[in-house]
């Protein structure tokens, strides 16, 4: 694991470089979920796979930016599902991005999730790295240097509502606005990793990313964006659900498939449930 763990130190000391130097015009590919792909996130890409293959632990890799997984090493044990450069359509307007990692153990699977990962690359670059504890690493004069544990409150202030409100179900929308009601405040940069970053910093509220009627199977990967924020959330105290059960609980039948998705603290994430039960 400890290879793994500095590969990816690597992979994103490389794509911090990448960021700030590279031109990110538009490429003529799309990934797998038909966006189109910046330079960038191709770049990105290759570097975590490039990084990744020179840990002899790691099996096989599964790359948002790409249709099929792909085998490194045959004997290793991991398998790892990566984002290498989620919400990168935020660059142009200098929002902060973020890269994912699931780290799986014999397969991909919510089951086989050991440990999971994040990087977020904003006015600083931070990593949060998640085992049996949640712990935050700041990147300082080139090295990433141990901050603190983190843990989620019971309760939070914060509220991250992702997708488009006019395709939310009812029932979503009167859930959403009674927590504003409440005296939740609004934290929504259209970032899934700066903004999970900041509640489980601030000490929690909730992101959703609910079905909508445009997309009724929600927006975010399993594999590449849920999954792993769900290991990382649970571990830090907090909860991470569908709507109806928890997310670790689910499967997948194709590497890009989606989930709608909830994570947050327990008192938010009891509401979710109590209003998914009653009508979804
Ligand atoms: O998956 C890409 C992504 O940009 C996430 O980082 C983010 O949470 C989400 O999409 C935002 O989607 P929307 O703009 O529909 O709220």
């Amino acid at each position: 694991m400890r290879d793994i763990f500095d590969a990816i130190q690597k992979s994103a000391k490389r794509i911090k470089e990448a960021i700030d130097v590279k031109d990110i015009g538009y490429s003529q590919q799309e990934n797998s979920s038909g966006e189109t792909q910046l330079e960038l996130d191709i770049k990105c890409d290759m570097i975590i796979a490039e990084e990744l293959s020179h840990v002899a632990s790691v099996n096989t890799i599964s790359s948002e930016e790409k249709e099929h997984a792909e085998v490194l090493h045959e004997k290793g044990e991991y398998f790892i599902s990566y984002d290498p450069l989620d919400g990168s359509s935020l660059i142009d307007v200098n929002l902060s991005v973020g890269s994912i990692f699931g780290i799986y153990k014999g397969d991909f699977g919510s089951q086989n999730m050991i440990a999971s990962c994040y990087v977020v690359y904003g006015p600083r670059v931070e990593m949060v790295f998640a085992e049996n504890k949640v712990k935050l690493y700041l990147l300082q004069a080139g090295e990433f240097e141990f901050v603190k544990e983190i843990r989620l409150g019971e309760k939070g202030k914060l509220m991250a509502p992702g997708g488009t409100q006019q395709n939310w179900p009812t029932y979503h929308k009167e859930m959403i606005d009674g927590f504003f009601k409440e005296g939740y405040r609004l934290r929504y940069s259209g970032g899934m990793v700066p903004d999970l970053h900041q509640i489980l910093l601030k000490g929690g509220g909730l992101f959703s990313y609910p079905a909508t009627s445009d997309k009724p199977e929600g927006k975010l990967r399993r594999l590449f964006e849920v999954f792993p924020f769900a290991f990382i959330y649970e571990k830090a105290g907090g909860v991470a659900t569908d709507g109806k059960e928890r997310v670790l609980n689910l499967g997948y039948a194709h590497l890009h498939d989606t989930s709608p998705c909830f994570f947050g603290s327990k008192y938010e994430a009891q509401r979710v449930k109590e209003v998914y039960a009653k009508n979804a």
